[in-house]
């Protein structure tokens, strides 16, 4: 008897952990689609309850009704719209995730109204819109998305974005635009997005950056530049993003050297990584300039045969540097390492650790250095 009480408090306790992952809403839902209270996490992690209304893969080619008045976040994910019956959406004001991936926009006015005067979505604060045909952005694509905290915009067909294409999003946190076609960043896309902290610019066919590209988003922490044909970071690429905190330099096939003062006065940016780049040989040895916290600098699995003294010696709050998988040559360029662990030398700054492949062993030889 006492077990079977045991066993019924433990059903009981059980099943309500379950409900409160997805509690009934009772309302009139579209037809295919589910409406439930469902966990949601703000683009600040902060998690409430809200009113979804879950639409995905119905082949939908409109928006479905009715759709609750009170509807928090709409899922349409996988559908195959392409335009929005905006007046619809209208009727929605507390709307405040929309996710459109997986559809067939190609074109940003059927989505969003772009005219000033058009109403908007005063509540709106995440919008999907990964995997659609989109392939230019014009002025001010969403500004009648005032309140908007993350825009996601990967896997679409961007080539052209017009300068202000972002104009309206002060409020902007997240923006990512990765794996689409273009080619050069102009500074001119990101006028108003004083707020962005995360830009993510991967996979695309950026060759280079144009001078001061990103000069115009002083508060950006976050940089992804992976996947991209540069072949060379050159003299100011990076400078002056004074609250950049990680960038990422990651598998790029065409990269071959970084050249002086590439990074100069990023003086929040604890964490580089410039990895996988199967032809990066070259590092100056003043790439880096006045990066007072740099704390991890990881160089995994590129061709560099060496890395200057003065590159380690140039960064005061240095305490690892990973060297994993790199021809590295103790003959001349590497053996200061070898001579200088562990932490004989008065210049080798102490707490440094320097980890090439287990086993590289460098023989005092003297050797001439190209540097
Ligand atoms: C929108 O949210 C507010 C505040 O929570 C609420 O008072 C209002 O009734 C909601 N509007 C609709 C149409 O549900």
């Amino acid at each position: 008897m006492v077990l079977l009480k045991r066993q019924l408090i433990l059903w009981v306790w059980v099943s309500s952990a379950l409900v409160v992952y997805s509690l009934p809403w009772r309302v009139s839902c579209p037809t295919g689609c589910v409406c439930q209270m469902k966990p949601w996490f703000s683009p600040q992690s902060v998690s409430c309850e809200a009113s979804t209304v879950d639409c995905n893969n119905l082949f939908l080619t409109q928006l479905p009704s009715p759709l609750p008045p009170d509807t928090h976040t709409l899922r349409l994910q996988s559908n195959l719209l392409s335009a929005l019956e905006i007046p619809l959406l209208h009727t929605l004001p507390n709307l405040t995730e929309l996710d459109l991936s997986q559809n067939r926009f190609s074109c940003v006015r059927t989505l969003t109204l772009t005219q000033p005067q058009a109403a908007s979505l005063p509540s709106l604060l995440s919008l999907h819109l990964e995997e659609n045909q989109l392939w230019f952005l014009p002025p001010a694509s969403f500004s009648s998305l005032p309140a908007l905290q993350e825009l996601f915009l990967s896997h679409n067909r961007l080539f052209y974005l017009a300068p202000g294409a972002f104009s309206g999003l002060g409020l902007l946190l997240r923006l990512h635009l990765n794996n689409n076609h273009l080619t050069s960043i102009e500074p001119r896309w990101f006028t108003d997005l004083g707020s962005l902290h995360s830009l993510v610019l991967g996979g695309m066919g950026l060759k280079g950056l144009t001078e001061r590209a990103l000069e115009g988003i002083p508060g950006l922490k976050f940089l992804d530049l992976n996947k991209n044909p540069l072949s060379v970071v050159q003299t100011g690429d990076f400078r002056d993003l004074v609250h950049l905190t990680e960038l990422g330099l990651n598998n790029m096939e065409e990269l071959v050297a970084i050249e002086r003062a590439a990074m100069e006065n990023l003086p929040e940016l604890t964490k580089l990584e410039i990895t996988n780049n199967p032809r990066l040989s070259y590092i100056h040895p003043q790439a880096f300039l006045r990066l007072g916290r740099l704390e991890s600098l990881m160089l995994n699995s590129n061709a560099l045969s060496a890395l200057h003294q003065h590159t380690v010696l140039s960064l005061p709050s240095l305490r690892e540097v990973s060297l994993y998988s790199n021809p590295l040559r103790c003959d001349c360029l590497f053996r200061w390492v070898a001579k200088e662990q562990p932490h004989t030398d008065t210049q080798m700054p102490q707490a440094v650790v320097v980890k090439p492949d287990p086993g590289t062993t460098c023989p005092a030889a003297v050797g001439t250095c190209w540097f």
